[in-house]
């Protein structure tokens, strides 16, 4: 048996594949109180969508945020807050907060500003 490498292999698997990646949703529900401000959940945020101007995020397929923070975080993606906000954050903080907020599609039926699923 090698278990450490099939291990690792695993998780990069999921990374790179699953919906969910391998991120730890739970994890991720205390890292997203700095991104709440601006992007709010439906029933959390208090703003009317008529001055909601910020992606929403959640039910926001979880790969997509992941490859979008590590974009801001490489300045491949240049959007000066979320330039300075990814910088701050680790591979691990980026799926766990992606598998929160992807997570909450399951759960969510938005009551306001459906996004279209990508
Ligand atoms: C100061 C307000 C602000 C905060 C705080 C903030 N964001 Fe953002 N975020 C934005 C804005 C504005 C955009 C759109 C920027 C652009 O056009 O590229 C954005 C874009 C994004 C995107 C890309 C969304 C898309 O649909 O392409 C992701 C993912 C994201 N933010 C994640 C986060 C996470 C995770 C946090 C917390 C760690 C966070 N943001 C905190 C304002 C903010």
């Amino acid at each position: 048996m090698r278990p450490l490498p099939i291990l690792v292999a695993a998780a990069l698997g999921l990374a790179a594949h699953s919906t969910y990646a391998a991120g730890d949703s739970n994890a991720g529900r205390n890292k997203i109180y700095q991104c709440q401000g601006c992007h709010g959940i439906s029933g959390w945020k208090t703003a009317f969508p008529e001055v909601y101007q910020v992606p929403k995020l959640g039910g926001q397929n979880a790969q997509y945020i992941v490859a979008a923070l590590k974009q801001y975080k490489s300045g491949e993606r240049d959007f000066a807050t979320m330039r300075a906000i990814a910088a701050t954050l680790s591979d691990q903080d980026m799926e766990d907060i992606a598998a929160y907020y992807g997570g909450k599609a399951a759960g969510d039926t938005p009551k306001q500003q459906p996004e279209p699923k990508k």
